[in-house]
């Protein structure tokens, strides 16, 4: 796939009326819908104060959340608006609809150095299917087509995919970034290449996996899916977290690991517990001798040793998923010990968006990270190898 697209650099805004999807997917409190995070929104700011320096009209765009049956308040992008204002220092206006009479009418009369919010984009039903009416009727409003919604790229939807048809399509400073750093540490890697996976499913890492097996030269697996490998090599799991439909497949990736060349770390050691609850007591076994009655809940000492160890020497780092219950305070051991050793290292290190971000960010490394990504489903895929439908549709340089 070519990652070299055409940014807003290359392309004259000057009164011109851009339509920019963003990823404003942001986290709200369920009670209060405050936002709880708002990097998302922060990510975007560069990308729109270019646009409104260069003298262009911004109508800006986004999903949030799953809303199925069409408006509903609880998905309103409202708050977003009000964050973003406040980040600006500027006026937002909003739209009450996405492309109805409120939307048009606001983006017709939008002045250049303004913003125009759309209300969530998946009020309109057409927005996941890729309906092409939709796309074009919200190209209609604009002249250029700006996407800095690297989190939504996986998805082919109207707005961060079917648009680009109707529009002259480049990417924002975000997604450049994402493309730059991400897609350097795989086309081009400073090695040594450490891929460190976690998480807790085998089977929502096995194109990761399978895809790095080929450019790595490190792959470390912690996590919940580690038992799943421990299992297939005839070890004892007792309660652990265990894909038995992957047993077969994990032997086949420590297989192909020994054929390439690629060094495949499993753990060790396992701290485990006699039940999933923060207050568990940490018993610590061989990760192969777990006992019926218990459940390993994060790597241990030995482990950690040997994980911190191939990550000091490293040129890059990749991370992505956890590798124990680290929300446990009991249990984030073995995620802290990697965290630090990421913030130690001289390598690049990347982290992969979703678990991994938040993780690093609540024990307080993320200053010292190269890059975090703002991608949880979209830097996996990336990382997958995937063609990604948000970057496919914009102009190659
Ligand atoms: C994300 O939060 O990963 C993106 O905003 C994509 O959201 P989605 O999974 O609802 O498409």
């Amino acid at each position: 796939m070519n990652y070299n697209k055409k940014t807003v650099k290359d392309i004259d805004v000057k009164g011109k009326k851009v339509l920019l999807r963003c990823d404003f997917n942001v986290p709200q409190d369920k009670a209060t819908g405050a936002i709880t995070d708002d990097k998302r929104i922060r990510a975007a700011l560069p990308t729109i104060q270019y646009l409104l320096e260069q003298g262009a009209a911004v109508i800006a765009c986004s999903h949030l959340g799953k809303p199925k049956e069409g408006p509903d308040p609880k998905f309103s992008l409202a708050p977003v608006a009000a964050r973003l204002g406040e980040l600006l220092g500027k006026e937002i206006i909003m739209a009450a609809d996405v492309v109805g009479e409120d939307a048009k009418a606001k983006a017709a009369a939008l002045q250049p150095g303004q913003i125009l919010l759309l209300e969530n984009t998946r009020f309109e039903k057409g927005e996941t299917k890729n309906d092409p009416a939709l796309a074009k009727a919200m190209a209609d409003m604009a002249e250029v087509y700006v996407s800095d919604a690297f989190g939504a790229v996986h998805r082919a939807h109207a707005s961060t995919a079917g648009v680009a048809a109707y529009l002259p399509a480049v990417s924002g400073f975000l997604i450049e970034k994402e493309l730059e750093v991400m897609g350097g540490a795989l086309a081009d890697p400073k090695r040594p290449l450490v891929a460190i996976l976690g998480g807790s499913k085998v089977s929502s890492k096995i194109g990761v996996i399978n895809n790095l097996l080929d450019i790595a030269d490190t792959i470390i697996i912690g996590g919940g899916m580690a038992y799943t490998f421990a299992k297939a090599q005839g070890g004892s799991v007792g309660k652990s977290l265990l894909e038995a439909d992957w047993l077969d497949y994990c032997n086949e990736m420590i297989e192909k690991a020994k054929a390439k060349g690629v060094k495949l770390l499993l753990p060790e050691d396992t701290q485990c517990a006699a039940e999933f609850s923060a207050d568990a007591k940490p018993v610590l076994h061989d990760t192969m001798e777990i006992p019926d009655d218990m459940m390993g809940m994060d790597i241990g000492p030995k482990t950690i040793a040997a994980y911190t160890a191939a990550v000091k020497d490293a040129g890059t780092v990749i991370w992505n998923g956890p590798m124990g219950v680290f929300e446990f305070p009991s249990f984030a051991e073995g995620t802290r010990a990697v965290a630090k050793a990421l913030a130690d290292t001289n390598a690049i290190t990347i982290i992969g968006g979703g678990d991994s971000a938040a993780a690093v960010a609540q024990l307080g490394y993320a200053d010292k990270m190269t890059h975090i990504s703002t991608g949880g489903g979209a830097s996996l895929e990336f990382l997958e190898g995937k063609e990604l439908p948000g970057v496919a549709c914009l102009l190659d340089q």
